[in-house]
């Protein structure tokens, strides 16, 4: 696996790989990675011929008060699983090969972008834009993976990469979970073992709600319900659960076409979000 540090590096190696005529996959990261983030690689080498990581972990997309400085950063760890993967090229920029000094650009993507995590993470979503906007352009791929367990951040992404005409294809790839359920997260190493025991009560309320709601029920009553079984496990506060449309992520108050139900509640200090399909039958 080549290592790049700077563009300079980085546009050599892609362009060496891309001399055989293959198609390059990007899956980006922050790093910590754990069997979520894997599958994205996996799953990249059955689309592509060649694949790319970038590991870069962002500062404009944490808001004050989140852990950006906290946030793990195990780069020997990551390069190894990465190397093992069969990954062809790591991205790993230093932040003034992505900030440069006098840097003045944000991309923001209107509506998708707002509500849900939207609302409690000011801004957040104009980092990510921003900064997968400059992954893109950086590294040139044909194709580049996300992950569903990031449900609006992909609806983000794919709407700036059809807006700015972005040349390439944007894959979603299932959330990798715990046998009981839980969402693979690097955040769920911050729950005590007491918090991790109940944090499976997020992925369950949520996919008894979708049944319940595929089967006919009351979308606001479900949703109530939801909250309520949250609250009842210790998720103190539940920020929001909303069913809304899969692909324009409007509000949906009647199931008629494939629907997403999104959740992000605090346990302790950690914020875990999930979500899952709701498809009409
Ligand atoms: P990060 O949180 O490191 O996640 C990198 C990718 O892994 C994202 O596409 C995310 O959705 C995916 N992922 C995380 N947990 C997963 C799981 N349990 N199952 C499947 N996929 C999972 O998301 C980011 O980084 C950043 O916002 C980034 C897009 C890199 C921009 O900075």
């Amino acid at each position: 696996m080549q290592l790049a540090r700077t563009l300079e590096t980085l546009r050599k190696t892609v362009a060496t790989l891309k001399s055989d005529g293959g198609t390059l996959a990007l899956v980006p990261t922050m790093g910590a990675l754990h069997e979520g983030h894997m599958a994205l690689v996996a799953r990249a080498h059955e689309v592509a011929d060649h694949v790319a990581a970038s590991i870069f972990v962002n500062p404009t997309q944490f808001g004050e008060g989140e852990d950006l400085d906290a946030y793990p950063r195990p780069e020997a760890e990551d390069c190894a699983k990465l190397d093992a993967a069969g990954c062809d090229l790591l991205w790993m920029p230093l932040p003034s090969e992505v900030y440069p000094q006098g840097f003045s650009t944000t991309v923001r993507v209107e509506g998708v972008s707002g509500g849900l995590c939207g609302d409690a993470r000011p801004g957040h979503f104009d980092g990510v834009a921003t900064v997968v906007a400059k992954l893109f352009n950086q590294v040139m791929p044909d194709v580049a993976l996300f992950g569903e367990k990031d449900y609006q951040q992909l609806a983000v992404i794919r709407r700036m990469a059809c807006d700015l005409d972005f040349s390439l294809d944007i894959v979603g790839v299932p959330t990798v979970r715990e046998a009981d359920g839980l969402a693979l997260s690097s955040r769920n190493a911050y729950l005590s073992d007491d918090q991790r025991q109940r944090a499976a009560a997020l992925p369950k309320a949520l996919s008894e709600a979708a049944d319940t709601i595929i089967a006919g029920g009351d979308v606001g009553v479900t949703l109530d319900t939801a909250i309520a079984k949250l609250e009842a496990a210790g998720f103190t506060p539940v920020d929001y659960v909303e069913l809304r449309d899969a692909d324009s992520l409007v509000p949906v108050t009647r199931l008629e076409r494939p629907a997403r139900l999104l959740a992000a509640a605090r346990i302790g200090r950690t914020r875990l979000i999930d979500n899952i399909a709701v498809v009409p039958v």
